[in-house]
């Protein structure tokens, strides 16, 4: 049995990914989160992991609400980029493998065609810069780390787009929502047997990973009132422009999967599907409806 290690296990990605792995008898699964360890301290840090001897760690732990980060540097980079710095640390000081998840955010959005691992990041926010700065240190800190780029998350345990939607359902008749930034929303559910796929196979180096197909965060956000069968509620497409957040986000972010499917034979499903199972799953009471 691999002994595998996951920090950030209590968040979104997080409980998915610990569901995955201990649903296999590969593993022998330890699941640590703010609680059990700080990543920023980087002593604790290290001695904690060192101490547990893992085979990998799988590192989820981050502070990600783009819009906070951009008004907060300095506590986003002691998460994101410190924080993973001290966990490389750990591990190398173990012999272990690190696996960094990362973001489209790392890029400008002005390729307009699908990245690919090796385009040249250009971040265009805080968030994206402190993320670029974890993949620097799993890089330069450890030999065979894995950095797997995904984007647009929604799953059963936290704070996302769908569940936002849906709990404005209740308060608003209409919906506006932006119509000029495009990618692919993923299911954590997915992500997660990728994350075991890529451990299985002691695969290294960057991969992207995302379900399949882009959209709008408008089409998006249609998708989720029609496959929740809300009606009486509509959406209206606006401009990034008009929504004036705080952090600015890459106008088209596609992300090519062809490096993942070459190495684990995996394509993730089209992200309309995931979303149909994930509001299934919600209306079937295996989660919140509206959080
Ligand atoms: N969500 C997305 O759309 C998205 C897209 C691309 C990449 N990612 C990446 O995917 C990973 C998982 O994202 P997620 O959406 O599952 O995030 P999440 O729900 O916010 O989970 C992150 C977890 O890390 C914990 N954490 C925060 N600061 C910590 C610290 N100093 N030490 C230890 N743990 C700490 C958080 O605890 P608290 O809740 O108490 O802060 C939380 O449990 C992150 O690395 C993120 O950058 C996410």
């Amino acid at each position: 049995m691999k002994r595998i290690l996951v920090i950030g296990a209590k968040g979104m990605l997080g409980r998915d990914v610990m569901g995955e792995l201990r649903s296999s008898s590969l593993y022998d699964v330890t699941g640590w989160d703010i609680e059990e360890i700080d990543v920023r301290i980087e002593r604790d840090t290290v001695e904690k992991i060192s101490r547990l001897r893992p085979e990998v760690v799988l590192n989820l732990a981050a502070l990600t609400n783009v819009d906070e980060c951009e008004s907060q540097a300095e506590r986003t980079f002691s998460v994101n980029a410190e924080g993973m710095r001290h966990v490389a640390l750990g591990a190398v000081k173990c012999g272990a493998k690190v696996v960094y998840i990362s973001t489209d955010y790392v890029f400008d959005g002005q390729k307009g065609r699908p990245y690919v691992e090796d385009d040249v990041p250009h971040p265009l926010n805080v968030y994206g810069r402190s993320k670029l700065q974890g993949e620097r240190y799993v890089q330069e800190l450890t030999e065979d780390g894995v950095i797997v780029r995904t984007q647009w998350l929604f799953g059963k345990h936290g704070n996302n787009f769908v569940a936002s939607v849906l709990r404005q359902v209740g308060e608003k008749k209409e919906l506006p929502i932006v119509d000029d930034q495009t990618g692919s929303p993923t299911y954590t559910v997915d992500l997660a047997k990728v994350l075991s796929a890529l451990i299985q196979r002691e695969a290294k180096g960057i991969f992207h990973a995302v379900n399949s197909n882009t959209c709008t965060w408008f089409k998006f956000g249609q998708s989720i009132l029609e496959f929740s069968g809300i009606t009486g509620v509509s959406v209206r497409p606006i401009s990034s422009r008009e929504l004036n957040r705080q952090a600015i986000r890459p106008p088209y972010s596609g992300l090519s999967c062809q490096k993942l499917k070459q190495v684990t034979g995996m394509t993730l499903r089209p992200w309309s599907e995931a979303l149909k199972e994930y509001v299934n799953s919600l209306r079937e009471g295996k989660g919140p409806l509206v959080v």
